[in-house]
């Protein structure tokens, strides 16, 4: 009788043992899981928020502030930090008016492959266009606003020249453009050659007008016939058939 008892209470005994030591291996394996889930959660985490950076690193340089990803919109309302500065700048191979400035001729590197297409697309058609300013730094468009506030007075200045972080010029992906046959920028241009080639064919290279006649209430500018802007082709083409502005397109009329 004794003896079955010791045989029992072995038995019980074993069982308790295996039982917990199961137990610890079963909580080491969730301890296990749980780390490792930990160690995934952060590595994801981690991906996730390598990918938002660079997202809006991407989103900072191209469309940050715009509905459509890949434009950048810039005006008034939609200003740059003063120390926003394009990515990749490179000096167009086209022709620049004799007065143009070495400091702003530079356009975004994608820009400034379409304009070289446009130039030399006119030039086929028999019309010579000189590229005149392209990007400008937050305080080269400083200098030139307060030069026009002094010369004109501020309210008539804002009607022409951007302020500070409000230009497009600061994008890289601007150009004022004129032609040998006409080298100021004012209206006069609209009555060149040079201009309604410009007007019907900039779209086919990705470039909009971008101060229409008509638009100043949206655009927040006088007209300039000579200040394209770059956004892509099939954007530009876009923008050209139904005859809106940026900010129409990019349903940003504020
Ligand atoms: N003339 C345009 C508006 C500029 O200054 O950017
Ligand atoms: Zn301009």
């Amino acid at each position: 009788m004794r003896k079955r008892l010791s045989i029992l209470l072995l038995i019980i005994g074993l069982a308790a043992v295996t039982s917990y030591s199961k137990g610890i291996a079963a909580t080491d394996n969730i301890k296990l899981s749980t780390i490792q889930t930990n160690k995934l959660n952060i590595k994801q985490s981690a991906e996730a928020e390598k990918e938002e950076l660079i997202n809006e690193g991407d989103s900072y340089s191209n469309s940050k502030n715009t509905s459509k990803p890949g434009i950048l919109l810039v005006n008034r309302n939609n200003r740059l930090e003063e120390d926003y500065v394009p990515q990749s700048l490179r000096v167009p191979n086209v022709r620049f008016i004799s007065y143009a400035d070495s400091r702003v001729k530079k356009i975004d590197t994608s820009a400034a492959s379409a304009l070289e297409t446009l130039f030399d697309a006119a030039r086929e058609d028999g019309v010579t266009l000189l590229a005149v300013s392209g990007y400008r730094d937050y305080f080269y468009q400083e200098k030139l606003y307060n030069n026009k506030v002094s010369a004109v007075g501020q309210k008539e200045a804002d009607k022409y020249v951007a302020q500070p972080g409000a230009s497009e010029h600061q994008t890289g992906l601007a150009m004022d453009v004129l032609s040998d046959e006409y080298s100021s920028l004012d209206e006069g241009f609209e009555q060149t050659q040079a201009y309604r080639w410009i007007k019907n064919n900039c779209h086919k290279y990705g470039f909009i007008i971008r101060y229409p006649k008509g638009k100043e209430n949206i655009t927040g500018y006088n007209y300039e016939c000579w200040h394209l802007r770059y956004v892509g082709i099939s954007e530009a083409t876009e923008i050209s058939q139904k005859n809106i502005t940026l900010e129409e397109y990019l349903n940003k009329v504020e």
